[in-house]
């Protein structure tokens, strides 16, 4: 069985149960804990000097159970115990992962606790808890925090699941209400947010797909006056914005996009205060435990591996959209790009960024009709190879979608209205791989295209 690894200091950890392991000896209680020295935001006068790539490296790391560089798998679904009375102790809560006993992987697993470890160095948070979609976490973290009769105030700018999870399948199936508001507006923020009633009030640090910038530590204020905890959807602004570093309680992410980077599986992360994961956990009460939306160890696996590279990723991620969006707005092309001077958030986003990163991978061209923005996308994945037309984010290649009728579909015409959506709006991921004058060679060939045919003038 496992052999006891060397021991390389406080933050590395290759510690496994042996045979001759006395059950409940080990005392090691960081198992939901990012690292006992973590900052641990409780106001947000720590803002903007948080340092996620300095955290990141500094977590545990966890070693391969014969020495590997890489931790080992832990791919087991369900967990032996010593002693018969170990087992009781473990379903009392009496032994838990803290001291590296597990009953069982939709409970906790090993390998998924050390993702979730990175996840709580990268947004500054005491604890993490991955799942097996950015959806799963957001309803997960809903149902936890809100029950029924409860409200949610939210942002109207949202991603359209988001919306339709909050307008349409809490109502029915939790009796939990939304209010929708324009979270620019603080006063309006404020009269929606009732004492008592109102437990979560919900945006995206930079919304999808208008990339809205929300003013996280004035909200966190508003919030935190009326009882309500701040939850933020930090998907479109990993290692760039810290949320909780600047008031947030809670910090969820799609790692579906920018932090898995391949395009190539479905995850997310709850981020927040060990009790709320704890909570989350619970055998009786606890939404991740009896929903079970369970992350596969292999995938935590997969996914640890890309985080060292998520920093290096972002950093060209955000090069490349200020470099095309600064272009584009040259050549007359109305651009929405919060990296601009001319975006109505670009100060505030700049008052709350960790430097070093960019305003983002993403941007928006808005191209007014669903007509010319199916042309422009058309040309530039079939005749310039530009990008591809796809939804999601965060991937190498570019990928573009008109929102309207895509990612923000749910939403009803009013409310496309409201949140600022055009039919013709275009949004981009930007990608990295190619030198960026190829590509951008490649968008001003479809863009020519474009003006031949008269459907772009500048
Ligand atoms: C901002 C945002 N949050 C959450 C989600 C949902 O994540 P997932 O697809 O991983 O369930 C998405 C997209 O799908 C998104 O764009």
């Amino acid at each position: 069985m496992a052999a006891e690894l060397k021991n390389h200091g406080a933050v590395l950890s290759g510690k496994k149960r042996s045979a001759g392991h006395d059950d409940g000896a080990e005392d090691n209680n960081d198992y939901v804990v990012a690292k006992k020295s973590m900052p641990f935001f409780s106001s947000p006068a720590a803002m903007a000097r948080y340092d996620p790539a300095a955290a990141l490296a500094s977590a545990r790391h966890e070693f391969g159970e014969h020495g590997g560089v890489n931790m080992s798998i832990e791919a087991s679904a369900t967990f032996t115990v010593m002693e018969p009375e170990t087992m009781r102790r473990m379903f009392s809560g009496e032994l838990g992962p803290d001291r590296d006993f597990f009953i069982y992987s939709r409970h906790f697993n090993p390998t998924v606790l050390n993702l979730g470890r990175q996840m709580a160095a990268l947004e500054g948070t005491e604890a993490a808890y991955c799942t097996s979609s950015g959806m799963s976490a957001i309803s997960s973290v809903l149902m936890q925090l809100v029950s029924s009769g409860e409200n949610i105030v939210a942002s109207r700018t949202l991603y359209g699941g988001t919306h339709a999870l909050m307008a349409h399948f809490l109502p029915r199936v939790a009796n939990i209400t939304t209010t929708f508001v324009d979270i620019h507006d603080m006063e309006m923020v404020r009269n929606a947010l009732v004492v008592g009633k109102t437990k979560v009030l919900y945006c995206e640090s930079i919304s999808n797909p208008t990339l809205n910038v929300a003013d996280i530590p004035e909200l966190s204020r508003i919030a935190h006056e009326k009882g309500v905890m701040l939850v933020v959807d930090n998907t479109f602004s990993p290692m760039f914005l810290s949320p909780a570093s600047l008031g947030a309680d809670v910090v969820v992410h799609s790692i579906s996009k920018f932090i898995s980077g391949g395009a190539d599986i479905i995850a997310g992360a709850v981020c927040g205060p060990a009790s709320l994961v704890n909570s989350m956990m619970d055998l009786h009460q606890g939404s991740l435990m009896l929903l079970g939306p369970t992350m596969n160890a292999k995938v935590a696996f997969e996914l640890s591996e890309r985080i060292p590279h998520l920093a290096l990723r972002m950093k060209e991620h955000c090069n490349r959209a200020m470099v095309y969006a600064t272009r584009m707005k040259k050549m007359g092309l109305k651009v929405v790009y919060p990296g601009l001077e001319d975006h109505p958030q670009h100060k505030l986003l700049k008052s709350m960024i960790n430097k070093e990163y960019g305003y983002g991978g993403l941007l928006c061209v808005d191209m007014e009709t669903e007509e010319r923005a199916n042309r422009l996308m058309n040309l530039l994945q079939n005749y310039t190879q530009f990008g591809f037309m796809a939804v999601s984010l965060g991937y190498y290649e570019t990928l573009m979608s008109c929102s309207g009728s895509s990612t923000s579909s749910e939403m009803n015409a009013e409310e496309k209205k409201l949140a600022g959506i055009s039919p013709g709006l275009v949004r981009m991921s930007v990608g990295y791989i190619g030198t960026l004058e190829q590509r951008w060679s490649q968008f001003e060939k479809a863009l020519s295209r474009m003006q031949d045919s008269g459907l772009f003038k500048n």
